[in-house]
């Protein structure tokens, strides 16, 4: 079987996310479903950056509260790769909060929060798209080959 197309998609373990040590547990989540890592940084984002992320969100209420939270503090930036990587991450992560997401998500494991959520994820292709232009400069989202790629995706040919 050849391997199928891969979506890269952009996550952020958000300032809660950090501050709480959890980014150890939030990115286990991620390699142990099988997406691969190929954009990685520490970042206290700016709040020019972060009105360019959230654009559609600004004329809601809790847009001011928004930025003020993702600006607080560092975030970890992450480019991850993988079949349905966008769809993937959503599933992961759980509802918007932890009061409302699913036992067994990110936000539905370590949050009741209805503002501070951990994490934020690519909600289609073309945000991600978007997004990870956004975050990322030339050459820092990485093209290598994912060890375990046979294992994941069942290409015969990689485990023989
Ligand atoms: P995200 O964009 O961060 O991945 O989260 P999401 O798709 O699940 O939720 P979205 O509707 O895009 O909202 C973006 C972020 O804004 C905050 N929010 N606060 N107080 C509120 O009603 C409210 N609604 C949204 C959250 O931090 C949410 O993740
Ligand atoms: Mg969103």
């Amino acid at each position: 079987m050849p391997v199928p197309p891969m979506q890269t998609t952009l996550v952020l373990v958000k300032p809660d996310g950090v501050g709480r040590a959890l980014v150890g547990e939030i990115l286990a989540r991620f390699e142990r479903k099988g997406l691969q890592v190929v954009g990685l940084k520490l970042a206290h984002l700016g709040k020019d950056l972060l009105e360019r992320h959230y654009g559609e969100h600004k004329a809601k209420s809790f847009y001011p509260g928004l930025i003020q939270f993702m600006s607080s503090g560092p975030s970890v930036v992450l480019a991850l790769r993988g079949l349905n990587a966008v769809s993937i991450v959503r599933g992961l992560m759980g509802k918007t909060f932890g009061k409302d997401a699913a036992p067994g998500t990110i936000r539905g494991d370590f949050g009741i929060s209805d503002s501070f959520n951990l994490v934020h994820g690519s909600d289609s292709p073309e945000s991600a798209a978007r997004e990870l232009a956004l975050f990322f400069g030339p050459g820092e989202v990485l093209d290598y080959p994912q060890g375990n790629r046979g294992w994941i995706y069942d290409v015969a040919a990689e485990l023989s």
